[in-house]
């Protein structure tokens, strides 16, 4: 069957990082203590713009795939804090990285690289070659720094990937979904800051994510024993545990970022798949399990064989 594969891979943040005792120190009722056992965090970084974040990534990847943007047929940046309301923040990455072929930006918040990944992977079966995705997020702009319940929680940052047509396919099952009704426990508004009901938003993700992963598995014909690595969106490391474990996935298993980076939104999966490539945790023929959630909410899941050199 034919299919795709990454063939390249990047990752950037700012160089501006917020601790929890920066937060604590800046005059928010918090302190490292709490956040660092309620979520996993130890810091953030801020200060990106989602469109030059994108661009370093962007072309990590292309250098890693031995390509430049004339190779490109699209472009897709999944964001949901784009540069400006109109254009797409993809029509900057377009033009800085010489991309040959199409943009557009995919707005699905923290769910927006899985349902990104999955769409190229469509376009690649109906005959474009080769597309780089990038999931890209400057959420500190939009962080109401008074609010403990939530400022704690977001930072900045992009990943990227490069998805080329292949003879195998090594994406082997996906589940995407979304509950529209549930789009009040989360949502920032024009000018507004993110408002979130935190429980709220963990109870659902815990369930979505985990019903989401169990439904990618089966459309793979995989087991949750022969996963390799879960790449999770990094929200709160208790909802990655509480999802390995309904999921029987150890924790051990698990690639987590959250300590270094937050949640950078849609950002967090491709962040999380570079750093565990590049320490060489996920080696080549690894089975992954890729999966996340996010305001809406939405959530989406996908199986996917590591061949980035076969
Ligand atoms: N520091 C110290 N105390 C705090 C803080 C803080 N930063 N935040 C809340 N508290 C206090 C509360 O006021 C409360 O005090 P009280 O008992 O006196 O009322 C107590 O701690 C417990 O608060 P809870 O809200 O019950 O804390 P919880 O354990 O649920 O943790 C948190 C809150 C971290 C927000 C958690 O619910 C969570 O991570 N939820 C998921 C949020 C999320 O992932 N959002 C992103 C979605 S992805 C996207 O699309 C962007």
């Amino acid at each position: 069957m034919s299919g795709s594969r990454i063939t390249g891979w990047g990752s950037n943040l700012p160089e501006k990082v917020l601790t929890n005792n920066d937060l604590a120190e800046g005059g928010l009722d918090t302190s490292d203590e709490w956040i660092f056992e309620r979520t996993g965090i130890r810091q953030r970084h801020v200060g990106g713009s989602t469109s030059q974040m994108s661009i370093h990534a962007g072309k990590q990847a292309l250098d890693m795939a031995g390509v430049t943007g004339d190779d490109i047929d699209l472009v897709i940046v999944a964001t949901s804090t784009p540069d400006q309301l109109m254009p797409g923040t993809s029509a900057t990455v377009h033009a800085e990285l010489g991309i040959r072929g199409g943009a557009c930006d995919m707005q699905a918040v923290c769910s927006g690289f899985t349902y990104a990944l999955m769409a190229a992977n469509g376009l690649i079966s109906t005959g474009l070659e080769r597309i780089l995705v990038i999931g890209a997020d400057t959420l500190s702009d939009y962080v109401d720094w008074e609010d403990r319940g939530s400022a704690i929680l977001f930072g900045d940052g992009a990943g990227a990937v490069v998805l080329e047509k292949h003879d195998n396919a090594t994406l082997l099952g996906f589940d995407l979904g979304a509950d529209g009704l549930h789009r009040h426990i989360g949502y920032t508004d024009h000018d507004g800051k993110i408002t979130m009901d935190g429980k709220e938003v963990f109870r659902t993700a815990v369930r979505a994510v985990t019903q989401s992963a169990k439904n990618a598995m089966a459309e793979a014909g995989v087991t949750a024993e022969e996963i390799d690595w879960f790449v999770p969106h990094q929200a709160n490391v208790r909802i990655i545990e509480s999802i390995a474990s309904r999921l029987g996935i150890p924790m051990d298993k698990a690639v987590v970022t959250i300590q270094d980076t937050a949640n950078n939104s849609a950002a967090t999966i491709p962040i999380a798949l570079d750093t565990a490539v590049r320490d060489a945790r996920i080696q080549p023929g690894d089975l992954l399990l890729l999966g996340g959630f996010g305001f809406g909410m939405t959530w989406a899941s996908a199986i996917m064989r590591w061949e980035p050199n076969v």
